[in-house]
């Protein structure tokens, strides 16, 4: 387990499938992680999801983790590091919290936090990099927090809920992230 104060990452499991379907055909959501252009999803295409999580990581193509409350071993939500570069030790991070009732209470830098963490001390990687659309502020925010940086932005870039937004690309150095969290 990658244990914070309020939250732990741990592998999903079959048993999370309840939980997450509660959640992941709110479009609000899906609108927000920009896959609401596939439409809703049946719980077997998220059992296939969860399996294809442990394989990826056995492959060290990408880590998936829940995101769990630690006071009472809720899920909440998932993290994960994809589209590794293990020779410019470069990886994408994603972070979502599932369930609205914790959205804005601090749980998504935490989360943040323990896999950025995992992503530099465990795996040893240099950079790690995020998309976030421009209307989604609360993320913005989120990340600043942790310590990204908007390097970039794709104008434009995807249409979503009826408009084109702009596509922010946020990243962070091994070093920087380091410097931060010996300071806090
Ligand atoms: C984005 C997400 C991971 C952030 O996690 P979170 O736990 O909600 O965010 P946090 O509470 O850690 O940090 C958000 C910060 O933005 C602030 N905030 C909340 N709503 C805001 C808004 N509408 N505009 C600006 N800031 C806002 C919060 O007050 C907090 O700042 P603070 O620590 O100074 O009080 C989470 O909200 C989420 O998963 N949302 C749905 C899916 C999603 O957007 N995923 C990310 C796709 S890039």
């Amino acid at each position: 387990m990658i244990e914070g104060k309020r939250v732990r990452l741990r592998s999903f499991e079959l048993s999370d499938l309840d939980e997450i379907m509660k959640h992941w055909n709110n479009m609000e959501l899906r609108n927000f992680l920009g896959s609401a252009d596939r439409g809703p999803v049946a719980r077997n295409e998220e059992e296939e999801w969860i399996r294809g999580t442990w394989k990826q990581r056995q492959e060290r193509k990408a880590f998936t983790f829940a995101i769990e409350t630690m006071a009472d071993n809720k899920l909440i939500g998932g993290a994960g590091l994809f589209n590794i570069d293990w020779t410019s030790r470069s990886a994408m991070v994603g972070v979502s919290i599932y369930n609205p009732e914790y959205w804005g209470k601090g749980y998504g830098q935490e989360s943040m936090n323990l896999i950025v963490g995992f992503a530099f001390r465990t795996l040893n990687l240099d950079r790690v990099e995020l998309d976030v659309f421009d209307f989604n502020k609360r993320a913005q925010k989120c990340y600043l927090k942790v310590g990204f940086k908007e390097v970039g932005r794709r104008r434009k870039a995807r249409f979503i809920d009826g408009k084109y937004h702009d596509d922010i690309i946020m990243d962070i150095l091994k070093d920087e992230w380091l410097t931060r969290s010996k300071n806090q």
